[in-house]
C-alpha cells in the first residue's frame, strides 16, 4: 500500500543532507531517546493532563518556569501559534486595541480576528512612538527576533510601555535559545510580560512543543484556562515530554550554545571576506543570515548551491539565505556549510527592490474583513476595495496590506512589482 508521506520523508532523510532548519533537534540521538513514541500515552491516572495538570506535568511545567525565571510557563504541544493565542487572550480578555509591529505571523492576526481585537499597526521602529500617539491601546505586540534574527529594542519598547501600565507581548517563537546564549538576549530580560517561545525551532523539541513564558504573575493564574481555549484536548506526550527534556538538557549543559556561536561567526566571517553582507544591528549571534544578493546571488539560488553541498537551509527569498544552527548540529554541518558559501559565485550587487508604501488606510475591523464574503480579483481592480487577505510579499516579509485596509495605488504598484497579481477582496 502506498503512504506518500512517509515514503517521501524516508526519501528526505536517506539524502542525508546536514539540518540547518526546524526542527532544532537536527534528528540527533543526542537531543532525545529514539523510542519516544513507546512513550505516546494519554490521559492516565497516573500521567497526569495539560490543561488540569497537577501532577509531573505541572511539575515538568514549575521547573521550566525556574529554569527561565518566570511567573509561570505553559507547556504547548500546538506550536507557538497556541502560545500566541492564548497571550493575547490572557493581555485583552475583553478585546480592545492593541498597537502590533507589522512584522507578524499570521497566526497572530487570525488570532487576533477570533478574539475580536482590534490592531493598529506601526512599523517595528516606530512601535514606541506609535504608543505615544494611540493613548486607547490595551497591550503592545511584537516579533523579536524576526527571521533573519534581527532583534528588536525591547528594553526601549517594554519602557514605553510599563509609563502606560500596558503589558508588552513578544512573539520570541525564533529566540527560545536566547535565554542560553552569551550574552543571554531573552525578550523576559528586557521587560516583556508575556512571550511565546516556539522551542521545536531552536532547541532539541519535536515539532509542536513550545512554551507559554509569563514574565508578570497577574496573567499566571488565568494561563491554563486561556491555553485550554484554543488547544486540543489530545496534546501530544511525546512532545510534551521532549519540553521536559530540553529543560532537563539546558540545565546540564548550560554553555551548549557557544561553540554554536562560535561556529555561526566563522561562516558570517568567511561570508564577509567574500563581501556577502548580513544583516546589521542587534541580532541573535545563533543565525546564519547571508545576504547573497549583495553579490549577485538571488537568496534562492545561494539555497540551490547550499542543497548541493549537502545542507538543507531554513529559509531562502529574493535577497537572503537563512540557516538555523543549534547545539545539535555536527562539526561536519558546520563544514559542509562552510564548503558552500567558498563556492558561491560573487558578482555585482542586485538593485534592492521598491521602499515598502506608506500602510494603507483601514476601513474595516480585522474580525469582520476575515469572515467577510470574500472574491479574488486582478490586482489592478482591487485599487479602492478593501482587502479580505494580508499581501506580504518576501523580501521584505513585512504585509503591505492587511485584511480590512483599502488598497492604494502604491499597495497595488509596490505588490505588482513583487509579482503579485491577484488579491482576495471584500464581495
Ligand atoms: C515569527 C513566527 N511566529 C510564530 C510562528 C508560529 O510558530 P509555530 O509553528 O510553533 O506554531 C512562526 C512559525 O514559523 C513564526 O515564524
Amino acid at each position: 500500500m502506498p503512504a506518500p508521506l512517509y515514503d517521501a520523508l524516508v526519501r528526505h532523510r536517506d539524502l542525508g543532507r546536514a539540518s540547518f532548519h526546524t526542527p532544532g533537534h537536527k534528528n540527533s540521538p543526542a537531543a532525545l531517546p529514539p523510542d519516544l513514541y513507546t512513550l505516546d500515552f494519554t490521559e492516565l491516572p497516573d500521567t497526569d493532563s495539560l490543561f488540569d495538570a497537577s501532577g509531573p506535568i505541572l511539575e515538568a511545567e514549575r521547573l521550566a518556569a525556574e529554569l527561565f525565571g518566570t511567573a509561570r510557563t505553559c507547556f504547548s504541544a500546538g506550536g507557538c501559534t497556541l502560545c500566541i493565542q492564548a497571550m493575547l487572550r490572557l493581555a485583552l480578555p475583553r478585546g480592545g486595541k492593541i498597537l502590533c509591529s507589522r512584522v507578524i505571523h499570521r497566526g497572530a492576526v487570525n488570532a487576533m480576528a477570533l478574539l475580536g481585537l482590534e490592531p493598529v499597526w506601526a512599523m517595528p521602529e516606530n512601535v514606541a512612538a506609535a504608543l505615544k500617539a494611540n493613548p486607547d491601546v490595551g497591550a503592545v505586540y511584537v516579533t523579536s527576533p524576526d527571521y533573519y534574527g534581527r532583534l528588536l529594542d525591547i528594553a526601549s519598547i517594554s519602557a514605553a510601555c510599563a509609563g502606560r501600565e500596558i503589558p508588552l507581548l513578544v512573539d520570541n517563537a525564533h529566540g527560545a535559545h536566547l535565554m542560553f546564549t552569551h550574552p543571554r538576549l531573552h525578550p523576559l530580560l528586557f521587560g516583556a510580560a508575556m512571550t511565546a517561545d516556539s522551542a521545536h525551532k531552536t532547541l532539541g523539541v519535536l515539532t509542536g512543543g513550545a512554551w507559554l513564558q509569563i514574565g508578570e504573575k497577574r496573567y499566571a493564574e488565568d494561563a491554563k484556562r486561556a491555553m485550554a481555549l484554543f488547544g486540543s484536548t489530545s496534546p501530544s506526550y511525546p512532545v510534551m515530554v521532549s519540553l521536559d527534556r530540553a529543560g532537563e538538557w539546558l540545565r546540564t549543559h548550560p554553555d551548549a550554545f557557544l561553540p554554536v556561536q562560535q561556529r555561526a561567526a566563522e561562516i558570517r566571517e568567511l561570508a564577509a571576506s567574500r563581501e556577502i553582507a548580513v544583516p546589521e544591528g542587534v541580532c541573535d549571534p545563533t543565525r546564519i543570515t547571508l545576504e547573497t544578493a549583495s553579490v549577485g546571488l538571488p537568496g534562492t539560488q545561494a539555497a540551490e548551491l547550499f542543497r548541493r553541498a549537502g545542507v538543507e537551509p531554513e529559509y531562502a527569498d529574493a535577497r537572503y539565505v537563512v540557516l538555523i544552527a543549534t547545539p545539535f548540529n555536527t562539526e561536519n554541518d558546520f563544514r559542509r556549510a562552510r564548503d558552500a558559501v567558498r563556492s558561491f559565485p560573487t558578482g555585482k550587487p542586485l538593485p534592492r527592490g521598491q521602499e515598502l508604501p506608506p500602510l494603507p488606510p483601514a476601513a474595516m475591523e480585522l474580525r469582520e474583513a476575515i469572515f467577510a464574503a470574500a472574491e479574488t480579483v486582478p490586482l489592478k481592480n482591487a485599487v479602492g476595495r478593501v482587502a479580505a487577505e494580508a499581501a506580504c510579499p518576501c523580501p521584505p516579509g513585512v504585509p503591505v496590506v492587511m485584511p480590512g485596509e483599502r488598497v492604494t495605488i502604491e499597495a497595488a504598484e509596490f505588490l505588482l512589482g513583487y509579482g503579485f497579481f491577484e488579491l482576495e477582496v471584500i464581495k
